[in-house]
C-alpha cells in the first residue's frame, strides 16, 4: 500500500491530502468548508463525520482553500513530528486568513485533545479547539466564533460513539469505506498518547455498525475495514442485556454478502482470539491479513512498554494464525529506540521479525510524547543517531521480507477487488487480494469495472507490489 521512508508510517501516509465529498450538489450550500486530515485511519473516519455535521448545518465541502469560510484540521499527536507537520500548516492558514476577513480556523482531533486551550495561546489565529468526542457540539462552536470569540470544547466522554450519524464519504474511490466500530482505548503502553487524547474505549451499538456497512455494500461499496485502536476488545451490550464480542460482530458483518471484503485493525497481540481466527476462516470474504503491531522483540523492553505479552506470547499468537489461517498475511508495527534499549534488544526486534515473516510493517523510532508514562517515568536515552540507525537495519530486514514474501506468489493466481487505474498508466488496473498486496495488470478489452473481482495470475513481482494478468 504505502512506499515506506524511515518515520513514514501507516497513520501519517496520507498526511497533507485534502479530502471533499464528490458526490454534493455544490449550489446546495450556502458557506464551504475545508477540512484537511492527519494520523490514522480513525481520523479520517471522523473526517467524515465532522462532514456530516457541516453539511447538516448549511456548509458544503470545497477542496479549494481559498474558496473556505471554515478551516479545519483533523490533527495528530502520536510522534512530534505529527504535531510539527500540523503546526507549519497552521501558519499557511494564517496567512489566508489575514487576506480574507472573517475566515474561522479550527482545531480538531487529538492535537486540539492533548494541548486544550493552551493552542489558541500557541497558535494565535485559530478560532476553536475541538476534541475528538465534542464534535455535534461543532455548530454551537462555530456560532461562538463568528462573533469573534473563541471556542474550546475538549470533553471527553465515556459514551459518544456517533453511532447515529451517518458519514459524509470523502474523497471516496466507491469502493472501500472505513467503518469506525469503536472509540478510545484502555491499554496503558508507556510510550503513547492515544489513551489521553481519545479518552476510555468504548463500542458502537453493533445493529448501527452493520446498517452503515449494509448500506454501504447496497451504494456499490465492495470493501469495508472495521476501525478500532483494539479491535479485539469491541464488546457491546444492547438494552436487553445481550452482548456481542468482535468475533460475533465480524461474523455478522462478513454476512451482509459474500460480496463484501472485510478488513480490520487493529489487533492487539493480548487479545485477538482463536474465535476471531475461526471466524476469518470460515469466511471467504474475511481478508486474509491481520495487522499485529509487536513493537519490539525484546521481554525486557516489551515490558517497559507496558504491552502485557512476550515475545513467546506474540510468536504462539502467530502460529495460531498459521495454523488456522494457512495464507494469512500479517504486518506489524515496530518502533526503534524505546528508553533504555540496547543492542541486544535491537538484534531480538530483527529476530523477531525474521520469525514472523511479516508482509509489511510501519516502522518508526521512538518520539517521547508529553504527560506519557514513559516520559515520566523513564529517560529517553538512547542516542538519535543511534535510533535511526537500529530504524535503518529493521527497515532494511522488512525490505527484503516483503520482496520475498511477494516473489514466493509468482506463478499462483489470486483473487482481487478493482480498486481503480495503476498509479502509472490508465491502461493497468490496480487492486489488492485477500492478502492485502497490491496486485497490478493490464486491462486489455476486457470489460471491467472498479469494484468487481477477477482472478490475477501473477508472474513478476518488486517489493511493493505485484505484477499479472487476467486469468478470469
Ligand atoms: N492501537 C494501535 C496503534 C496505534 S498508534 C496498537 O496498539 O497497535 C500506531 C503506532 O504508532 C503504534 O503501534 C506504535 O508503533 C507507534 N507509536 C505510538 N506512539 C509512539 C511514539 N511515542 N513514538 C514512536 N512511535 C509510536
Ligand atoms: Fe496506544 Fe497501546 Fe492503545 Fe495502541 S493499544 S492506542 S499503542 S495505548
Ligand atoms: Fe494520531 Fe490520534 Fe490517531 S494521536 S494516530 S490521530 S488516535
Amino acid at each position: 500500500m504505502l512506499d515506506l521512508v524511515n518515520d513514514k508510517v501507516q497513520d501519517e501516509s496520507r498526511q497533507g491530502e485534502a479530502y471533499a465529498p464528490f458526490q454534493l450538489d455544490p449550489n446546495q450550500y450556502q458557506k464551504r468548508f475545508y477540512i484537511e486530515s492527519y494520523g490514522c485511519q480513525m481520523n479520517f473516519a471522523d473526517s467524515e463525520i465532522v462532514a456530516s455535521i457541516l453539511n447538516q448545518e448549511g456548509f458544503g465541502a470545497t477542496r479549494n482553500l481559498e474558496e473556505a469560510d471554515l478551516i479545519l484540521i483533523n490533527t495528530c499527536s502520536i510522534r512530534e513530528k505529527a504535531e510539527l507537520t500540523v503546526r507549519k500548516r497552521l501558519t499557511e492558514f494564517r496567512k489566508l486568513k489575514r487576506n480574507k476577513k472573517g475566515v474561522l480556523v479550527g482545531v480538531l482531533g487529538c492535537m486540539a485533545e492533548r494541548l486544550k486551550a493552551q493552542l489558541l495561546e500557541e497558535e494565535k489565529l485559530v478560532d476553536m479547539v475541538v476534541g475528538p468526542d465534542a464534535y455535534r457540539a461543532l455548530p454551537g462552536l462555530i456560532m461562538e466564533a463568528e462573533t469573534g470569540q473563541k471556542a474550546v470544547n475538549v470533553l471527553l466522554s465515556r459514551d459518544e460513539t456517533y453511532a447515529d450519524i451517518s458519514p459524509v464519504r470523502l474523497d471516496s474511490n466507491g469502493v472501500s469505506a472505513y467503518v469506525s466500530i469503536m472509540r478510545g482505548c484502555n491499554n496503558m503502553c508507556s510510550f503513547c498518547v492515544v489513551p489521553f487524547t481519545r479518552g476510555r474505549e468504548r463500542s458502537r451499538d453493533m445493529n448501527s455498525i452493520v446498517s452503515e456497512c449494509r448500506d454501504l455494500f447496497e451504494k456499490g461499496f465492495r470493501e469495508v475495514t472495521l476501525l478500532g485502536q483494539n479491535v479485539d476488545s469491541y464488546y457491546y451490550t444492547d438494552e436487553g442485556n445481550n452482548a456481542v464480542n468482535f468475533a460475533q460482530l465480524l461474523n455478522t458483518v462478513a454476512g451482509i454478502s459474500p460480496l463484501l471484503r472485510v478488513r480490520f485493525s487493529t489487533s492487539h497481540p493480548k487479545d485477538i482470539t482463536d474465535e476471531v481466527l475461526y471466524v476469518m476462516a470460515a469466511h471467504h470474504n474475511i481478508c486474509k491479513y491481520i495487522h499485529l503491531p509487536v513493537q519490539s522483540g525484546s521481554n525486557r523492553v516489551l515490558q517497559l512498554m507496558n504491552r502485557t505479552y512476550t515475545r513467546e506470547w506474540y510468536k504462539a499468537r502467530v502460529e495460531s494464525i498459521w495454523k488456522i489461517l494457512p495464507d494469512c498475511g500479517i504486518s506489524a508495527d515496530i518502533i526503534a529506540g524505546f528508553c533504555t534499549e540496547t543492542e541486544e534488544d535491537h538484534q531480538q526486534t530483527l529476530e523477531i521479525m525474521e520469525f514472523s515473516k511479516y508482509d509489511y510493517s510501519y516502522m518508526f523510532f521512538y518520539s517521547e510524547r508529553p504527560g506519557t508514562l514513559a516520559q515520566r517515568r523513564f529517560k529517553d536515552d538512547v542516542p538519535e543517531e543511534v535510533k535511526k540507525r537500529r530504524l535503518a537495519e529493521i527497515v532494511q530486514v522488512q525490505n527484503r521480507l516483503s520482496f520475498e514474501s511477494n516473489l514466493k506468489d509468482i506463478g499462483t493466481t489470486c483473487e482481487v477487488l478493482i480498486e481503480g487505474d495503476s498509479r502509472k498508466t490508465d491502461k493497468d488496473w490496480k487492486g489488492r487480494n485477500s492478502r492485502n498486496k497490491v496486485v497490478v495488470f493490464p486491462k486489455l478489452d476486457h470489460d471491467l469495472k472498479k469494484g468487481d473481482y477477477v482472478t490475477v495470475k501473477i508472474s513478476e513481482c518488486t517489493q511493493g507490489t505485484l505484477l499479472g494478468h487476467i486469468v478470469k
